[in-house]
């Protein structure tokens, strides 16, 4: 048995959260997935109801299970509350305290939704980039931090940008790894040109490539170069390595690359235990939504597609991960669409429509898959 924790959040969160359990509960009874799913507060409505965005219990659970997968967090409701106390700040705390330091956000371009890109088709078709994005370190984290008084009466805020060689090399040994399973070619971006931190990270990974991953093609990019040449051609990259902060950035330029925010899942691993276990959230890219939260009209795919990442890479399963990609895709194909990947002749289906149209599709997928094998 696999015990998961589900985060639901704030916002459209329990609404995608809603859907995705659906397609849990329906691996369990056609597959021999045997996850077990317990509920965790985080956010804001765990700031209600418990006076903190991630109480020490929902952390206990979270420890303490295979995966996690969490819809949203965050809300205007909250926009007064203390930094320190915030929704977001709970959801930061988790990554940090599961020590998730490397964040898997690919962007894919769906053929089907094509036309949903701002670029040009040429552009993207085909587009399949994964981005690997430090997550418990930089300035997201560093010390000191604060705004602070100076005595002439002005105010001085400051973060600190701070990356040691150890935690360079750890999550760029995931990005070589990623690479060899994909087209073995991995682009570093930093900012080396102006920040000692971007040197160090550059000289780290250069020095990882030459001892033990010769066999990927490796070349470095500052982080402004590579936010103009995603627009410019993105199909050059497949894996691109980054820290916290511009992999914040540069993994939001290029979702849009698919047109869709609302397709996106991502994943935050931790090292690999002695036991062969590791601690992992999954989580779709996109936020909270708080304008269309509770309306029935949010798409669930990329919280479903977090679901079939926690299939790969927590629990190995990857034919079935392979078949509910291959029943999001079928769906697109079928010109089902949520309001926020609507285009012309399409039709247009609620959250919860959506999930019942990728059940339907799994349902129709799962003989032909059984006949394949
Ligand atoms: C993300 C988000 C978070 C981040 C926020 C919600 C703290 O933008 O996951 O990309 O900045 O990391
Ligand atoms: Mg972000």
């Amino acid at each position: 048995m696999k015990n998961i924790v589900l985060l639901p959040g704030d916002g459209l969160g329990p609404e995608v959260m809603a859907e995705a359990v659906r397609v849990i509960g329906w691996f369990n009874d056609n597959f021999d997935t045997k996850i077990e799913a317990e509920q965790g507060d985080i956010g804001g409505g765990s700031y209600d109801k418990h006076g903190t965005p991630l109480s020490d219990a929902t952390l206990d659970k979270c420890r303490k299970a295979d995966a996690v997968l969490l819809g949203a967090v965050g809300g205007p409701k909250w926009d007064k509350v203390d930094y320190a106390l915030r929704p977001e700040a709970g959801l930061l705390k988790l990554r940090k305290e599961l020590d998730l330091f490397a964040n898997l956000r690919p962007a894919k371009v769906f053929d089907a939704l094509i036309g949903a890109s701002t670029l040009k088709p040429e552009v993207v078709k085909g587009l399949d980039i994964l981005i690997v994005r430090e997550l418990t370190g930089g300035v997201y984290f560093g010390e000191p931090r604060g705004i602070e008084k100076l005595p002439n009466g002005e105010r001085r805020g400051v973060n600190t940008q701070v990356y040691t060689t150890h935690e360079i090399i750890r999550v760029a040994r995931v990005a070589f790894e990623l690479a060899r399973k994909r087209n073995k070619k991995v682009t570093s971006c930093e900012k080396a040109n102006v920040m000692e931190s971007g040197k160090l990270w550059r000289e780290e990974v250069t020095a990882l490539h030459a001892s033990d991953y010769k066999d990927v093609q490796l070349s470095h990019m500052y982080a402004d170069n590579c936010a103009m040449q995603l627009l410019r051609n993105p199909s050059q990259f497949d894996v691109i390595v980054t820290d916290n902060l511009f992999g914040d950035i540069l993994s939001d330029e290029a979702s849009m690359l698919t047109g869709s925010l609302g397709m996106l899942p991502s994943a935050s691993l931790g090292a690999v235990r002695p036991d062969g276990k590791r601690a992992a959230l999954y989580e779709p890219i996109h936020g909270s939504a708080p304008d269309i939260a509770g309306k029935n009209v949010a798409n669930p795919l990329a919280t479903i597609l977090s679901a079939a990442m926690m299939y790969r890479y927590s629990f190995n399963l990857s034919k079935e991960a392979d078949l509910l990609e291959a029943a999001v895709e079928g769906v697109l194909a079928k010109n089902l669409r949520t309001a926020d990947i609507m285009s012309e002749g399409c039709r247009k289906l609620s959250t919860s429509d959506m999930g019942a149209a990728v059940i339907a599709e799994l349902d129709a997928l799962k003989p032909k898959m059984a006949a394949r094998a």
